[in-house]
């Protein structure tokens, strides 16, 4: 399991080059209710993973956002490892359900134990998030895959 350290407001600007050379959401990571994880290369100590989720107002819902693998790591477990990490340290912090959106990793979140689920469902779930409030402003939403699991 690679390290990972709590994301800081120094730790931003290179976490959002690297969520946007893995095409993510950038919306919000500076906010406090997004919890975000990092890990660097010990040598070179740029960003090589990153993981962590969203939380709705009550706590009870967990939306896992930003977990990325840096390209030449990919395929060797990392991903399923970050996925895992972000979902016990929502669970820590009292999340019942967990919540994402993908269209292209489907099949990585259904090894991770996630089912298909409706967009508004999520929406309805995790109204105040970031993430939701800019897909729906921006009609993102109907065009979204949403994945839910017990944690
Ligand atoms: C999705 C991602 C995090 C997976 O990381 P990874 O380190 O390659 O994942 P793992 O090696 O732990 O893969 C676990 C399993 O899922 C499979 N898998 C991984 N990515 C997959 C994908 N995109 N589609 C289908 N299967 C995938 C792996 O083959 C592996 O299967 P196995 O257990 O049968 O061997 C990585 O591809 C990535 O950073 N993608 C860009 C960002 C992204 O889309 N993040 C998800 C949305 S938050």
């Amino acid at each position: 399991m690679l390290k990972l350290a709590r994301a800081t407001n120094a730790d931003i600007v290179e976490v959002s080059e690297f969520l946007s050379i893995a095409d993510l959401t950038l919306s919000g990571l500076d906010s406090p209710s997004v919890h975000l994880w990092i890990s660097r290369d010990e040598t070179t100590g740029r960003i090589i993973a990153t993981t962590g989720y969203e939380s709705s107002e009550d706590s009870e819902h967990a939306l896992i956002r930003s977990v990325a693998v840096a390209p030449e790591l990919r395929g060797g477990g990392i991903g399923s490892d970050l996925a895992e990490s972000a979902m016990q340290r929502a669970v820590d912090a009292g999340a019942k359900q967990a919540w994402l959106f993908s269209r292209r990793s489907g099949p990585f979140w259904q090894k991770a134990g996630f089912s298909s689920a409706h967009t508004d469902d999520l929406a309805g779930a995790l109204a105040s998030t970031h993430q939701v409030q800019l897909f729906t402003e921006t009609g993102q939403l109907e065009h979204e895959v949403a994945w839910n699991r017990k944690l």
